[in-house]
């Protein structure tokens, strides 16, 4: 599902101090605190000399804040990567540094006395597309932490491209350029442990201590988390959920799904969210959806493509920019704000009802069809 672009514009960011992006759109604003998890028990790859693996978090929780404060979108070291990484990747003259130097995400201030967060939220694990930092997703994630889920993006040593850690030194991922198959299955497996040994340790209160210093060190329940991801990270998802039995829902935004499940097949939840493909549909998702036993959704999404599922209509929208001209081809003509809508709405539904244990209602039962007239469904079951 990804392809070659050529592209010939210039992005032009009109703001010289920094754009903001919509406040999210739920019941709630949310914090986001940063910080990091470490494995003692596998090592990070990208690492020459044998160095624990480190993941570095995002954590949105959802707040009541009347106001909120600008914060950077992404570390200038890792927005100063990414666009050179994608002019390479998709073959486009566009440099897309400015647009993730300038971004600013509206959150709860820090001071503890200026907001509640809603500590007992299910929370959802998000993983990226292979290769793609966290912080490409930090909009949607705080547009679904707003809705009452505490939202944890993560990069993955030796996949994430470039990782900026919070004492500001920064690791390149050192992974084959152009995976096949198996490769992309490796990274799965890798990806699937991280999950788990985040699930650990939502039970260890030093750990959480240390990750959410405000929060304090106390532990986090594990029986309403669900994992959620886009492109590779949506495969994850899958293979995490096959792997732990903690991992009540599974969403998987546009990813091929490589390596297999076990031999039972999956009877957790999956919701599979499809670019607009028109006549064809992926094989590696026909080959997966017989081994998919419990309530399973498979949707197209009319005016998207592969990487319309990441932060990046959004921002190009917020910094000024027309989304419907030559970014089209990209990243789908889709309105960005129509996308996060949809999105959202169908996470909310898929992953409340995961938690609860009854997946189903009318929007994912197709009985609203006129609410968003870009989902059609390819396939479903059991719901
Ligand atoms: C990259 O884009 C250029 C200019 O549009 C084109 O000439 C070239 O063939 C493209 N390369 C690849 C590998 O697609
Ligand atoms: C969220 O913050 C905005 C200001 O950015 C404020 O107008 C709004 O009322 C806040 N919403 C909630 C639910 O706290
Ligand atoms: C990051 O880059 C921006 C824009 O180039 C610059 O204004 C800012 O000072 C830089 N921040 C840091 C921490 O270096
Ligand atoms: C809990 O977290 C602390 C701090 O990261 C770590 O030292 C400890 O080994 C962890 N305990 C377990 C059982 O993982
Ligand atoms: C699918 O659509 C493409 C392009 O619209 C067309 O070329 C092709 O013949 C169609 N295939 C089938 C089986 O309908
Ligand atoms: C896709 O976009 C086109 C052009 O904006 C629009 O006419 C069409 O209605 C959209 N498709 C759907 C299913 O919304």
């Amino acid at each position: 599902m990804q392809s070659m672009l050529s592209i010939v514009f210039l992005l032009l960011i009109k703001t010289t101090t920094g754009y903001l992006v919509p406040d999210p759109p739920g019941e709630y604003n949310v914090t986001l605190t940063v910080g990091t998890l470490t494995d003692y028990t596998r090592n990070d790859p990208s690492v020459a000399t044998p160095t624990p693996r480190t993941l570095v978090l995002s954590v949105f929780q959802p707040a009541k804040c009347a106001t909120t404060v600008p914060v950077t979108y992404m570390p200038n070291t890792t927005a100063e990567f990414q666009g050179p990484y994608l002019q390479q990747q998709f073959n486009i003259s566009a440099n897309f540094t400015p647009l993730f130097l300038e971004a600013r995400l509206p959150v709860c201030p820090k001071a503890p006395s200026s907001c509640s967060p809603l500590d007992d939220g299910p929370i959802l694990l998000f993983s990226g597309g292979w290769n793609i930092p966290r912080l490409y997703y930090n909009v949607l994630a705080s547009a679904i932490a707003s809705e009452g889920f505490t939202v944890i993006t993560i990069d993955h040593p030796g996949d994430t491209n470039i990782i900026t850690y919070p004492d500001g030194h920064a690791v390149i991922g050192d992974g084959p350029g152009n995976p096949d198959g198996d490769e992309y299955a490796q990274y799965t497996y890798a990806r699937a442990a991280d999950a788990s040994f985040i699930i650990d340790q939502l039970s260890n209160a030093t750990a959480m201590g240390g990750l959410l210093p405000q929060r304090g060190p106390r532990q986090f329940p594990t029986n309403r988390v669900a994992m959620m991801g886009h492109s590779l990270g949506g495969a994850t998802s899958i293979h995490a959920a096959g792997q732990d039995t903690r991992i009540r829902g599974a969403i998987d935004w546009d990813g091929s799904f490589f390596g297999s499940l076990p031999p039972s097949g999956l009877s957790t939840p999956v919701l599979l969210v499809s670019e607009e493909l028109g006549n064809v549909t992926d094989p590696t998702w026909d080959a997966l959806w017989p081994q998919l036993k419990g309530p399973k959704l498979w949707l197209e999404v009319a005016n998207t493509t592969h990487m319309s599922f990441s932060d990046a209509l959004v921002l190009l929208q917020a910094s000024g920019q027309d989304t419907t001209g030559a970014f089209a081809d990209l990243l789908g003509s889709i309105a960005p704000a129509e996308l996060v809508r949809l999105l959202v709405a169908y996470t909310t539904a898929w992953m409340n009802g995961a938690v609860r244990g009854k997946v189903g209602g009318p929007l994912l039962q197709g009985k609203e069809p006129r609410r968003f007239p870009e989902v059609k469904t390819v396939s479903s079951s059991n719901l």
